[in-house]
């Protein structure tokens, strides 16, 4: 195919073909990514709240159990930094956010079943609620770093503790729901801040 007349190119030409270059090239496949970040953050919004209902517990109960300390080593922690934000890189910040949804599905499947051991099964509503969002947001993820090329990341298989007492099992349940409550609050922001990067409308 012909781009341009016969004639010799001109010094426009190769200057509109290395700006179309220079575009295809600074347009990366990221912003393809744009009609990912609603539904995910739809769906972290949706998680939160059916977070909140991990413990079955009242507030002035969960004030009682809940005592900040991080039992569960194989949850992640986030960095909040205004550094992490400003240096995040959008396959990276995937990666971290499939990851930590991986850990996640694995503590809550975990947590369903030891709840039962004791006799505190979890309402099907918060149960069956929890493990949708948290497959619907690894599906969605994961599809968004297939979509950049990246290969998905492998989740180590996290350590569990015995839970021998209902009352461990209620604070394991607090303890994930905080922490799983953080880890929405948190990813939303990176996706929030990922979506206007990409400048998506
Ligand atoms: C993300 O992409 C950059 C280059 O675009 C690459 O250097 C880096 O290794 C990637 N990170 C991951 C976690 O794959
Ligand atoms: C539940 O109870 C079974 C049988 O006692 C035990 O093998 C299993 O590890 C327990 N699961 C959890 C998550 O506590
Ligand atoms: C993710 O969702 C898409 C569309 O709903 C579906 O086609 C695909 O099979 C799902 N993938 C997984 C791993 O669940």
């Amino acid at each position: 195919m012909k781009l341009f007349p016969a004639s010799t190119p001109s010094l426009l030409h190769l200057l509109l073909l290395a700006q179309l270059f220079v575009l295809s090239a600074s347009r990366p496949a990221r912003c393809s990514l744009c009609s990912s970040f609603r539904p995910m953050i739809q769906s972290l919004d949706s998680l939160k709240r059916l977070s909140g209902t991990l413990h079955g517990l009242t507030d002035s109960e969960l004030s009682i159990v809940q005592t900040g300390e991080h039992r569960l080593k194989d949850l992640p922690t986030m960095q909040h930094t205004a550094d992490h934000f400003s240096s995040i890189k959008l396959n990276e910040s995937l990666s971290q956010l499939y990851l930590g949804i991986q850990a996640f599905r694995l503590h809550v499947d975990w947590l369903k079943v030891a709840r039962e051991n004791v006799s505190l099964p979890l309402s099907s509503q918060t149960a069956e609620g929890s493990r949708v969002q948290l497959l619907l947001l690894s599906n969605l993820t994961s599809t968004a770093l297939q979509q950049m090329n990246q290969e998905l990341p492998q989740p180590a298989s996290p350590s569990f503790p015995v839970v021998s007492t209902s009352f461990d099992a209620v604070r394991y349940s607090a303890e994930i729901s905080q922490r799983l409550q953080t880890f929405c609050d948190f990813s939303k922001r990176v996706l929030t801040h990922l979506k206007r990067h990409c400048h998506c409308t």
